[in-house]
């Protein structure tokens, strides 16, 4: 997987994409981005990791399924090797212009897989806002798309003298879309019957320093919100120490 990426960024014209990117407040949308043969190969492991899906719904905000970044690193070597890619990293570096990095190992979010599997699974509108003292960037990654679903994003929401733009995007299999977590006001809109909507995230950091109460709130919502208590308390716990290793 880490060549094929490398190839896959090689034939992309990176000065168009950071263009547009800075031409839409830090926000891109690569279409079919990744050639289908590869995405079989990612959603060969979402089948793997389902049924290890953790469901939640926090009323009025947001009802789905997810895999923590804990859980892929044990059963999801391509999806791994996509987000650990250094051309990758370095497409993101060029891109945003900034010196970007994954996130620490004990980072439940730092990878996870986002199940949209019942009538009415979504999220409401909300910034990918950063715990970190760094800035925050998604890179969102369409595996599964046969739904109504659309990921609506409001481009230049709170910039001064600039009216807000508004983007419906299907995330079919192989889209990308990269943004600063800080500047994009986003949600999915919920899931109809009969339907799928499976995405990969992947998020990257310019610095990883954190405050410990923020880590503490970050871990907590997570835990609520999220994975589920015993996936990011134990995987952090179990994280920390192969860290420390
Ligand atoms: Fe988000």
């Amino acid at each position: 997987m880490t060549d094929e990426v490398a190839s896959v960024i090689g034939r992309l014209d990176v000065e168009a994409v950071r263009a547009a990117y800075w031409r839409q407040n830090e926000f891109v949308c690569l279409e079919r981005w990744l050639p289908p043969e590869l995405v079989a190969r990612l959603v060969a492991e979402v089948e793997t990791v389902r049924p290890a899906v953790h469901r939640n719904y926090i009323p009025k905000h947001k009802k789905g399924g997810s895999v923590s970044y804990f859980t892929l690193v044990e059963q999801a070597p391509a999806i791994l090797a996509l987000y650990r890619s250094p051309a990758f990293l370095t497409f993101l570096a060029t891109v945003t212009g900034r010196p970007v990095m994954r996130c620490p190992e004990t980072d439940p979010h730092s990878c996870a897989l986002y199940f949209y599997t019942e009538p009415g699974d979504h999220i409401g509108f909300h910034y990918d806002t950063s715990y970190y003292k760094g800035t925050r960037y998604t890179v969102l990654l369409g595996l599964i798309e046969r739904s109504s679903s659309r990921l609506v994003c409001q481009l230049f929401k709170g910039e001064q003298g600039r009216e807000p733009v508004e983007l419906r995007l299907a995330t079919d299999p192989g889209t990308l879309v990269l943004f600063n977590g800080d500047k994009l006001w986003h949600a999915i809109t919920p899931l109809g019957e009969d339907e799928e909507r499976v995405s990969l995230t992947m998020e990257f950091l310019t610095d990883a320093g954190m405050h410990p109460v923020k880590r503490f709130v970050s871990n907590m919502k997570d835990a609520v919100a999220y994975f589920g208590f015993r996936a990011v308390f134990l995987g952090v716990t179990r994280h920390a120490s192969r860290a420390s290793q």
